[in-house]
This record gives C-alpha cells, structure tokens and sequence, in this order.
C-alpha cells in the first residue's frame, strides 16, 4: 500500500471476526511502532502483547470499551519506561508516533486497530494485571484483528485548522 493512501484509509476498527492473527503480522507491527521517531532517540516505548481470552476478559472489564477488547484476538498494551525518559511531554509524543506508525501497520497489512485511551482511568490495575515493573507506566492499549466492520470516521475541511502564515513586515 501507498504511504499516504495507508495514511488516508487507515480508521478505528471496532468489530473484529473470530479469526487469529499471524504472530509475523503482529512483529510487523511492533517493529513499525519501534521504528517511531523519539526525543534523543530514546526509544520509550515498552510493549505487552496479550492473546489470551482469559486476560482479555479482565481487560476488558476495565473500560467501557470492554466488547471490543473481548472481540479482537490481539490486544497490545503500550507502555512509558519512565527509566529511560528525559523530558515528560517529548516522551509522551514519542508515545503517541509509536501508537500510530503501529495503528498504521497494521491497517498495511489488511488489519484493523484501534487505540483504547479511556481504559487509562485504571492505569494502576492494567500495570497490576499484566505484571509491568515499576518504571513502566501504562499509555493505552491498541486491540487489533481482521476487521468485520469498516472504520468510518471524518474530518473537519483542512482549511478550519490551517493559517498559512503571511509576512506583513
Ligand atoms: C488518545 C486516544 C484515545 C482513544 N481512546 C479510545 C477509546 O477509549 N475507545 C475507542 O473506541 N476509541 C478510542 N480512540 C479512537 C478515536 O475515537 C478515533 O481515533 C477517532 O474517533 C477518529 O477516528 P479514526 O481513528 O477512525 O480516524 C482513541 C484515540 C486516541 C488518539
């Protein structure tokens, strides 16, 4: 696929079908997300790839997007190593070019994602769950798998969040 058509048809998917995901897609994916640029190429990211129902379940119990946690074969937590972070906010937008170069990998090779933000009110519990050591610090959850639905989001015309600057000096 096109870079730029990945970057145009890639949306959140949100209902999966009940088939598994190969293990060399989901490595795709992590690399892209570690291939992410970062702040003195610091590379923060930490991953935890969750397949099991059992745990999935108890994810999913932590956010009000619990049904497509259980549906989606292939739930990836992304964390922050605090260890290795040198500038808060620089770490968090690494995180989040982490987060979509993954988003986008998977999309490339005809699957669905979406990235999961509310479950971070139970930040602590998802840390606890899934045994993260303690410089971790949990930052969303991405669910992915062959997608049943397509994605169909929006957006507001370029031109309401766009100023071409002009020098009047
Ligand atoms: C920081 C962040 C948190 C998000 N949290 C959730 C979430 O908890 N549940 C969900 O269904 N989608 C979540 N999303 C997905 C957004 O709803 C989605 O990206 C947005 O509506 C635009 O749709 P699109 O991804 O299809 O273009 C989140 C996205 C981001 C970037």
């Amino acid at each position: 696929m096109d870079c730029l058509d990945a970057l145009f048809t890639r949306r959140s998917i949100r209902h999966f079908l009940d088939r598994p995901v190969e293990r060399a897609k989901v490595e795709k994916a992590l690399e892209a997300a570690h291939w992410a640029p970062s702040g003195k190429n610091n590379q923060p990211w930490r991953f935890v790839v969750v397949q099991d129902r059992e745990t999935r379940e108890k994810l999913a119990r932590l956010t009000v997007s619990g049904r497509v946690i259980r549906e989606a074969p292939v739930a990836v937590a992304v964390f922050m190593d605090r260890e290795v972070s040198y500038h808060r906010e620089k770490d968090i937008q690494s995180m989040g070019a982490c987060i979509e170069n993954m988003l986008l990998a998977f999309h490339c090779q005809g699957l669905g994602a979406v990235w999961l933000g509310e479950i971070l009110k139970n930040r602590e519990k998802v840390e606890t769950l899934l045994e993260a050591p303690p410089s971790w610090e949990f930052m969303a959850l991405v669910s992915a798998g062959y997608p049943a639905r397509e994605g169909a989001s929006t957006r507001r015309p370029l031109r309401e969040v766009v100023v071409w600057f002009k020098n009047k000096g």
